[in-house]
């Protein structure tokens, strides 16, 4: 198939490509680095010279921390949705939005919302369309992934709360399979969650991370919750993606149910300890 992919310098696209790629489909990749800058693709004019023999689109352009000039409103909604109604005009095109674990009726930061945003407009639109709301990906060469392991290196963890979050991190590996599927599956309009076989705990995902390196467990010092709110205020300018929104993201949790997504991959995702193993 000809497949062309949104996003595909980054770090999910990077991975997306390669699985493409060795499945013998042609990708035709999109992003900066590329001659596309979303800011100048808000219409479905400027998409549609682009989407001549495309058979099928997967959206995987995304910010987890608004500039000046990069908004979630324009990349993760405009954007996205001008690319949309350009496949609307192109022929029986399939679309693979992928989206965000939580970017659903209780998304309530500006991220989730602009990702439902975009998520509810391809719903309404008559096109082959998967959802993909992936959970925290980790796999070589995550930007958060990365942050997650120098904290982890540290001797002494300061957690909110202590790190009783509960997380589901999902491998790079079983994302890559559940959009090959969404290729193949005879059952499109479909929204999934992408999770790991089991949630964690936040503090036993970092230690674990310490123990596959051969370190013993760390000291947590809890953070009240309150308290990393403040500082999150005056530490995002020093280190971006400790935005107070994603502190509230993490706070909140991030798991779900992994059952629609065995089914369609066909087989329980890899759990976090054998996953890990496969970095
Ligand atoms: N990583 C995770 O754990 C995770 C979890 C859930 C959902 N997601 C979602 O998955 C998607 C990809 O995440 P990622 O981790 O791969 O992010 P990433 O590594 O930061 O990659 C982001 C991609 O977006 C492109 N991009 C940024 N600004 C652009 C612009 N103005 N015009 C065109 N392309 C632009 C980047 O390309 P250039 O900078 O080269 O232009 C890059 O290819 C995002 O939508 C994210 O919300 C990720």
């Amino acid at each position: 198939m000809n497949i062309l992919l949104t996003g595909a310098s980054g770090f999910l696209g990077r991975h997306i490509s390669k699985a493409l790629q060795d499945a013998g489909h042609l990708v035709k990749a999109v992003s900066r680095r590329d001659g596309f800058d979303f800011k100048q693709m808000t219409t479905k004019e400027a998409w549609l010279p682009h989407l001549k023999e495309i058979d099928v689109v997967i959206n995987c352009v995304g910010i987890i921390v608004e500039t000046a000039n990069q908004t979630f409103t324009t990349l993760h909604y405009q954007a996205p949705l001008a690319l949309f109604h350009a496949c609307l005009e192109s022929n029986d095109i399939t679309v693979v939005q992928i989206s965000a674990l939580g970017a659903n009726d209780n998304a309530f930061t500006p991220y989730q919302l602009s990702k439902k945003a975009a998520d509810d407009a391809l719903r309404s639109l008559p096109l082959k369309w998967f959802v993909l709301r992936p959970s925290l990906v980790y796999g070589r060469g995550g930007k958060s992934m990365e942050m997650f392991q120098r904290l982890a290196s540290l001797p002494v963890l300061p957690l909110i709360d202590g790190g009783n979050q509960k997380i589901q991190p999902v491998h790079i590996n079983d994302l890559t399979e559940a959009v090959l599927a969404c290729l193949t599956s005879s059952k499109s309009k479909r929204t999934l969650d992408i999770v790991g076989a089991h949630s964690v705990l936040l503090k036993e995902w970092l230690q674990l991370m310490r123990a596959a390196r051969g370190k013993t467990p760390a000291v947590i010092i809890p953070i009240p919750y309150k308290l990393s709110l403040t500082i999150a205020i005056f530490g995002k300018y020093i280190f971006p993606l400790m935005h107070p929104d994603n502190l509230r993201m993490l706070n909140k949790g991030s798991y779900a149910d992994v059952n629609l997504m065995a089914e369609f991959i066909g087989h329980l995702p890899l759990d976090i300890k054998t996953g890990w193993g496969k970095i």
